[in-house]
């Protein structure tokens, strides 16, 4: 009965050995594999995306909006609401850091408060540390919606 006390004590610190290497195996193995399997597929980005209604930004306003599951914004600087030309929509997000930038109407000038960034409204560097332009992206109004799309090269 004795004896029979004891295997059951060494099967059981068998038994807890295994399942504390399985653990140390799977912990180490789970990033591992994860590095080496490819990730799933994304959504493909999409070439355009209603930004805002015609009629929703005063002038001197602007808006962020997501485009291809990133910020973007888009700034009203004409008179006209139904033009175009009165729109200029870029990416959002900072060269430098990818902060999420805004537009300060006082100075005309898309800003990053990170690190005092400045952009002007075709998305090339004025000062600050960002290394390069921000993208830009075309404007269309069509149906009161102010449309923007990735320019083809
Ligand atoms: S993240 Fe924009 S200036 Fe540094």
């Amino acid at each position: 009965m004795a004896k029979k006390k004891a295997m059951s004590r060494r099967s059981f610190l068998d038994n807890l050995l295994i399942l504390s290497g399985a653990g140390v195996v799977g912990a180490a193995g789970y990033p591992v594999a994860k590095f080496i399997l490819p990730p799933e597929q994304s959504e493909p980005d999409n070439l355009s995306t209603t930004a805002i209604n015609v009629g929703e930004l005063a002038k001197g306003e602007y808006r962020i909006f997501e485009f291809n599951r990133k910020p973007a914004i888009v700034v009203r600087t004409g008179a006209d609401a139904n033009a175009p030309e009165s729109y200029h929509a870029l990416s959002a997000v900072c060269t430098h850091l990818q902060c999420t930038v805004q537009y300060r109407q006082e100075i005309g000038h898309i800003y990053c408060a990170c690190h005092n960034g400045h952009f002007n409204l075709q998305g090339k560097v004025l000062s600050g540390p960002p290394p390069k332009p921000l993208p830009t992206y075309k404007v269309d109004i069509r149906n009161e919606k102010v449309i923007v799309s990735v320019e083809s090269a």
